[in-house]
């Protein structure tokens, strides 16, 4: 396997395959009472993120914590990019002193790629910009694949902020490659220009109309809800946050609805949500049916798995 994790097409379906099946071993570690393992002893990995986060920054590092690295997280806002140093600089810097990987997540699109080329140490990307964010379809495709075995011949529809979402790319490459089917659903002023003619990834359809996709003859098997990224719009791209709602968002009626044709159908989200405007409560705690918190948990689990897999393969996993 590649020494860095950038994209999602970085990843063959066997290296998906193997991380998502140690990632499996990784989650029984996760419900231990001691949760430690001496797989990256000695290791070193700095979380350096430009953008806030959550779930991954915080994810990534008890991952690596729980397998014995030395994380430490470095915030853009904190480091000495905002005293004007470059971003080659700061993370040529970091690995002066031995970083054996950095994880990275910056608002450009291509920064992962490009801090790869400056370092000897392993990069992942953890979301650059509106571009790719290959553990997070990750996780998505572990937490799925927990509930249905196999995401073959599955259908998967992806709803929401298309053109901003790192998430969707990333899924739509690790989706195709599990063999599963993606509909793509946002408003027009949402969708990526030219979104069907994208040639790395065939086998996807794209609609502007929600509830055609969701009561078609053919309903989803699962529908991943995304976040209305306001922090990356520029000028308006929908009327009004109520016409959103009515037209994507997965309110209580359509969540209802969908149940009634297939009360098996899942629910994702990447978080963080905005309640009331891309999903609902009834939809987004909906126990059962929604895998929002599996997704947070699987989450840790994937991320040892992928630190496994870049800086301990051929090693034992070790109990
Ligand atoms: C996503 C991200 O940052 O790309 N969140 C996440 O990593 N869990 C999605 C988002 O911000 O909407």
């Amino acid at each position: 396997m590649n020494r860095h994790l950038l994209s999602s097409a970085d990843l063959s379906r066997d290296e998906i395959e193997s991380i998502l099946e140690t990632a499996e071993q990784m989650h029984d570690i996760q419900r231990r009472d001691v949760k430690k393992l001496p797989t990256l002893r000695g290791r070193t990995i700095i979380n350096l993120f430009f953008e806030d986060s959550t779930r991954t920054r915080s994810s990534f590092e008890i991952a690596g914590k729980w397998m014995s690295a030395d994380t430490i997280n470095v915030s853009g806002k904190g480091s000495s990019t905002s005293k004007g140093e470059s971003l080659r600089d700061t993370v040529r810097t970091l690995t002066a002193m031995g970083v054996d990987c950095i994880v990275i997540r910056h608002q450009a699109s291509g920064a992962a790629h490009q801090v790869a080329g400056w370092v000897d140490a392993s990069v992942i990307n953890a979301g650059d910009g509106t571009h790719e964010h290959p553990t997070q379809a990750l996780l998505d495709a572990y937490t799925m694949r927990s509930r249905f075995g196999s995401l073959e011949g599955r259908h998967v529809v992806i709803v929401g902020d298309v053109a901003h979402s790192r998430v969707f790319r990333s899924n739509l490459i690790t989706l195709h490659r599990l063999g599963a089917r993606v509909t793509v659903v946002a408003p027009p002023t949402l969708m990526p220009a030219g979104v069907g003619a994208w040639s790395s990834v065939d086998g996807f359809t794209t609609s502007w109309d929600l509830d055609e996709v969701l009561y078609a003859d053919d309903p989803p098997d699962a529908v991943m809800m995304l976040r209305v990224q306001r922090e990356r719009m520029s000028g308006g791209f929908f009327p009004t946050e109520r016409e959103y709602t009515v037209g994507y968002g997965m309110t209580r009626e359509r969540f209802e609805r969908l149940l009634g044709r297939n009360p098996d159908c899942l629910i994702l989200h990447p978080g963080p949500m905005n309640r009331g405007l891309e999903i609902s409560a009834d939809a987004a705690d909906a126990v059962g049916s929604s895998l929002v918190l599996d997704q947070v948990s699987s989450g840790v689990a994937v991320r040892m798995s992928v630190l496994y897999h870049l800086l301990a393969f051929g090693d034992e996993v070790a109990s």
